[in-house]
């Protein structure tokens, strides 16, 4: 059998080696493991990429968010707006902070944050917005700019998925208050283990995310906060300054496969493929594709050795974790819908157009089967 898996990183390991090797070699030699030499070069060279002034290596994405959130002065008694469909770590950062997530729901071609229902959402608690530039796709940032303004509230985009990604001309991060990025090793530009950065023009904010990942200490033995153990390791950031040159021709790579997938599945009936929208420059860090009967396909797709992940299969709001919120099945239609319909097929930058026609024949056989 064929197999395809659903990711695999050989070929980026393949190509960044000659690079990453000396980085490591020296890094190890100067044993500087925390907050050393790379991660200094890596946060100037990807706040640069990012287009912004500062950039701040965390633990991972999770604390990207759960700092830029305290670093902006999110707390207890405040009121975050979150997409319904997202991973939970959008929130669960939110809820780290002692503020409260409030829910809402996403568009049903982007699947990113539904604009105008995060504008019907803010109230007087409403602190801050995270839009989540989900699947690699951005969310549209200049009506929700505009609204954030008009009720002097914070903008936190979750890039954890767009890396590269454009909203017209401007990078995904480099848009909000801050952009907080995940690093995990399948993410577009990923580490050898957790890593995260958050990004932003503000001096200030910079200043409290230095403190704040490093126990809240102005000096070696003066802690000014409660800050917390949350950096980015040096050999992570050297793994990263070494596969960073790749990101956009890796990212291109990406999007010649998701016009591969769309131009073979073009006309299958049952079968809804990604969109992208004019204003968007979508990286394609997921290909999810949407149909009916979803898990009988799945499952065919798995008998066949497609390797093929649901995400999510459970919107935000009606995870047990949040049942405490209060909220009910149809609260959000569309991301409800988005959870019982969506697949991710295999995306990574090196899957080769043999292996898509091979996913597309196994799926297209698998629809047919259940028309
Ligand atoms: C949208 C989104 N936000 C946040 C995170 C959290 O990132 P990490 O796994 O690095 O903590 C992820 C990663 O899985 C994610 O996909």
């Amino acid at each position: 059998m064929n197999k395809v898996p659903f990711v695999s990183l050989k070929n980026q390991y393949a190509e960044i080696k000659r690079g990453l090797l000396p980085y490591l070699r020296a890094a190890v030699e100067r044993s500087d493991f925390i907050l050393g030499k790379d991660v200094q070069l890596f946060e100037t060279d990807f706040a640069r990429y990012c287009r912004r002034r500062f950039a701040v290596g965390v633990n991972s994405g999770t604390d990207a968010l759960f700092l830029g959130l305290l670093s902006l002065g999110v707390g207890p008694g405040d009121e975050v707006i979150v997409p319904a469909f997202t991973y939970i770590a959008t929130a669960l950062a939110v809820t780290y902070t002692g503020a409260k997530p409030v829910f809402v729901d996403i568009d049903p071609r982007t699947y990113a944050m539904d604009v105008t229902q995060a504008g019907k959402a803010i109230g007087k608690k409403t602190k801050a917005m995270i839009p989540v530039h989900l699947y690699g796709h951005c969310v549209d940032m200049d009506p929700l700019l505009k609204i954030a303004k008009a009720h002097g509230i914070k903008i936190i985009e979750d890039t954890a998925q767009a890396h590269g990604a454009l909203y017209k001309k401007a990078k995904a991060g480099s848009m909000g208050d801050i952009g907080c990025f995940s690093f995990y090793p399948t993410k577009n530009l990923g580490a050898f283990g957790d890593g995260g950065m958050v990004v932003t023009d503000d001096e200030s904010v910079h200043r409290k995310l230095l403190m704040f990942r490093d126990y809240g200490r102005k000096s070696r033995y003066e802690h000014v906060s409660i800050g917390y153990n949350s950096r980015l390791d040096t050999v992570q950031a050297a793994v990263l300054r070494a596969k960073l040159p790749c990101l956009d021709r890796w990212n291109g790579l990406r999007r010649k496969n998701a016009a591969a997938y769309n131009r073979m599945l073009k006309g299958v009936e049952g079968i809804a493929t990604p969109y992208e929208a004019p204003y968007a420059k979508h990286v394609y860090h997921i290909y999810a594709v949407r149909l009916k009967d979803r898990d009988a396909v799945v499952a065919e797709l798995s008998r066949n050795g497609i390797g093929v992940l649901i995400h999510y299969p459970i919107p935000l709001h009606l995870q047990e974790a949040y049942a405490g919120l209060g909220y009910r099945k149809g609260d959000f239609p569309v991301s409800e819908a988005a959870a019982a319909e969506i697949v991710s097929l295999p995306m990574f930058p090196h899957l080769r157009e043999s292996q898509i026609r091979r996913v597309c024949s196994v799926l297209k056989r698998a629809l047919k089967g259940r028309q």
